[in-house]
């Protein structure tokens, strides 16, 4: 048995991006729509795409590799693996264990976590209790899409929206006050249709018709995700901080989920952080969905906008619906 801590800390942050770029111009010449019309609507100009033979055990590895090399941590000392992702290599076994077998971390135990864009975020939440019981004592996270493989490219409503990525925290106790200080996670299931891939699992296995019917590709309701994002956004916000005690004056930093530059405004003029301290990237990799937030972490860490002793907040939203906020002291 591990000890328990209470004080659990980010080691170390990685993140990987496929390294083709696709342009909202690119965009205009496979459907209808504008670069004006998706910077306007969206704040995007450009996401990363995987080539077609590159699964997303390799980004997340990638990612998982530079994490570990930031912490100072070899793949051998992980107890724990999580997987936040949607769309893993295969529907089983799990992408957390193609990433363990190509870290070498034979130590670990690994799993994925199916929660949309909070996949990584519940995956945080997850691994910070796992150290805090004892049950591990050094937990990789990692957050991985390749949602290229399941955007329909003759759709524009969805189409100009995504990217592939990913990124990766390594969690340990330091033995000194600070890290993860609160999370909090939700869901609400009723609202399953609003964003989703309807085929492909056991209500709807993959055939002809499915495949003719263009159902293994994301179906959203974008007006209807806009509005629940922008409320429980800033909801899960002032929730988690009031947990962590602390004020949204107190922040250094919000890094939130990257889908929409309209979304994250909202949110941060709801919570009344200004944007000089709210961290965007989605300009360049579009929406993420669960790899967003740590990779957006591990660019303001290597950028030099989180120093130590930073108060971060993060706050994600995504299918299910799901959503979920951390607060960090770094
Ligand atoms: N290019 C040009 N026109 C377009 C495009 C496009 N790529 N996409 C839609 N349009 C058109 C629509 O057809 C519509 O035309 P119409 O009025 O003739 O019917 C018009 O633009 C307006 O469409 P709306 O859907 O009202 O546009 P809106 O301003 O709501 O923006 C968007 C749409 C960007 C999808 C927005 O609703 C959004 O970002 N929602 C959140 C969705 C999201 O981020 N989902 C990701 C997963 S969940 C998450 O990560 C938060």
């Amino acid at each position: 048995m591990i000890a328990p801590a209470h004080d659990v800390h980010i080691l170390g942050t990685g993140s990987y991006t496929p390294s083709h770029v696709l342009t909202n111009q690119d965009l205009e010449a496979m459907v209808d729509t504008s670069d004006e019309w998706i910077v306007t609507r969206t704040g995007i100009r450009e996401r990363r795409i995987a080539d077609p033979d590159t699964p997303s055990s390799f980004l997340a590895s990638e990612a998982a590799k530079r994490a570990l090399d930031d912490a100072g941590v070899s793949a051998k000392e992980l107890d724990q693996i999580i997987v936040g992702t949607v769309t893993g290599d295969r529907i089983f076994p799990s992408t957390g264990c193609s990433v363990q077998d190509i870290l070498g971390a034979s130590n670990a135990y690994a799993f994925d976590v199916s929660a949309a864009c909070a996949g990584w975020m519940y995956g945080l939440q997850i691994g910070r209790d796992a150290v805090r019981a004892g049950t591990a004592k050094t937990v990789l996270v990692i957050g991985v899409e390749s949602l290229s493989k399941i955007v329909n490219w003759t759709d524009r409503n969805t189409c100009v929206l995504f990217g592939d990525a990913a990124g990766a925290v390594v969690l340990r106790s330091r033995g000194e006050p600070g890290g993860i200080l609160a999370t909090r996670v939700h869901s609400d299931g009723s609202l399953v249709h609003l964003l989703e891939m309807p085929a492909g699992g056991s209500l709807m296995p993959p055939s002809h018709l499915t495949v003719e019917r263009q159902l293994h590709v994301i179906h959203m309701s974008g007006n209807d995700v806009f509005k629940h994002a922008v409320r429980a956004m800033q909801a899960v916000a002032l929730e988690v901080l009031e947990a962590a005690g602390k004020k949204a004056e107190d922040l250094a930093l919000l890094v939130p989920h990257q889908a929409n530059l309209r979304i994250i405004e909202a949110t941060a003029h709801r919570l009344g952080v200004p944007m000089e301290k709210v961290f965007v990237n989605l300009d360049k990799y579009g929406n993420t969905s669960s790899a967003s937030i740590p990779l957006a972490l591990d660019e303001a860490r290597r950028s030099g906008r989180i120093q130590k002793g930073d108060l971060v907040a993060m706050v994600t939203f995504g299918g299910g619906f799901t959503w979920a906020g951390a607060v960090v002291q770094f």
